[in-house]
């Protein structure tokens, strides 16, 4: 048995590889099953790979020897033609097969392949530490790109910029795909960066409530432990009634609530 696969690049030969397969179908017929016993087709294959990653341009050119001339051939199980080049291809894998005048028939399979894009990604983050509107960013660095990249952040459309701000801490997922359509991707966890307790909320606390809450008053918010510990109802109450003498600013009032939803960290 000696079938062959003559795979170019675009244009160029590159490997050739044996295998495997030569069999005999039209088995309800003895006397084409002996008559095909004698005979290893040998079927080699010229692959033309396409020309960027979702074209429809690949081809396979089939060449049969050792059988009874003429051939047919046929791909992916399709009707058998004369005619053996198969244009028009997507990438992927076809099973070719060969028919004698005999009837006895060979098949084997080939892979046509995208075109080779070498474009890989890395993925570079700001943590947000936006407060209350995001600022986290991602910063996505192309390496072996052909032509100019677009990126996309999770399901958002393609961008052509490589930058993008206003973002939540959280994960996300990136993809980028080059001028010959081959994507790629990457993911990155955003981290949170947010208010700190000793330079942000502490002193908002000291300067604000401890008047009132550093003693017997419910809750006392002396100590971070308490404060965390009150997290919940600080937040309820200075965006109503506390403190009684008028309302903190809509920034420290934004401050502590994403101190609060960011664990309350003694950061
Ligand atoms: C002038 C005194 C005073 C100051 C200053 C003050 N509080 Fe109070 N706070 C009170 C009093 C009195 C109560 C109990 C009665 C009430 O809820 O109005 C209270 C109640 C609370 C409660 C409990 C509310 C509840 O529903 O259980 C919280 C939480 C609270 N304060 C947080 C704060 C925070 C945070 C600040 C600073 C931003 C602050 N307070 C500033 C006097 C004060």
């Amino acid at each position: 048995m000696n079938i062959k696969i003559v795979k170019k690049k675009r244009k160029i030969a590159v490997t050739l590889f044996t295998m495997l397969l030569t069999s005999c179908t039209y088995n309800h017929f003895n006397e084409i099953s002996s008559l095909c016993a004698g005979f290893n087709i040998s079927l080699t294959a010229t692959v033309v790979n396409t020309s960027t990653c979702d074209a429809s341009d690949g081809s396979l050119t089939i060449l049969a020897t050792r059988g009874i001339r003429n051939y047919s051939f046929s791909i992916n199980g399709g009707s058998y033609q004369s005619d053996s080049v198969f244009n028009g291809l997507k990438a992927g894998n076809y099973t070719l097969s060969v028919k004698d005048k005999n009837g006895c028939s060979a098949s084997q399979i080939a892979t046509i392949n995208n075109a080779q894009s070498s474009l890989t990604i890395s993925i570079a983050t700001v943590p947000n530490s936006g407060c209350p509107t995001p600022n986290g960013t991602i910063t996505v660095t192309p390496s072996g790109a052909q032509g100019t990249v677009q990126y996309q952040l999770n399901n958002g459309s393609f961008q052509p910029s490589n930058t993008f701000s206003g973002l939540n801490a959280g994960n996300y997922s990136v993809n980028a795909v080059d001028a010959s359509n081959c994507p790629t991707s990457g993911s990155t966890t955003l981290a949170s960066n947010g208010p700190s307790y000793k330079s942000d909320i502490s002193p908002i606390i000291v300067a604000n409530c401890s008047s009132c809450h550093s003693g017997n008053r419910n809750p006392n918010l002396s100590s971070y432990t308490s404060i965390k510990a009150s997290g919940a109802s600080i937040v309820g109450a200075i965006n109503s009634n506390m403190p009684p003498g008028g309302k903190l600013t809509q920034q420290q009032i934004a401050l502590i609530t994403c101190w609060v939803n960011n664990g309350a960290l003694n950061n």
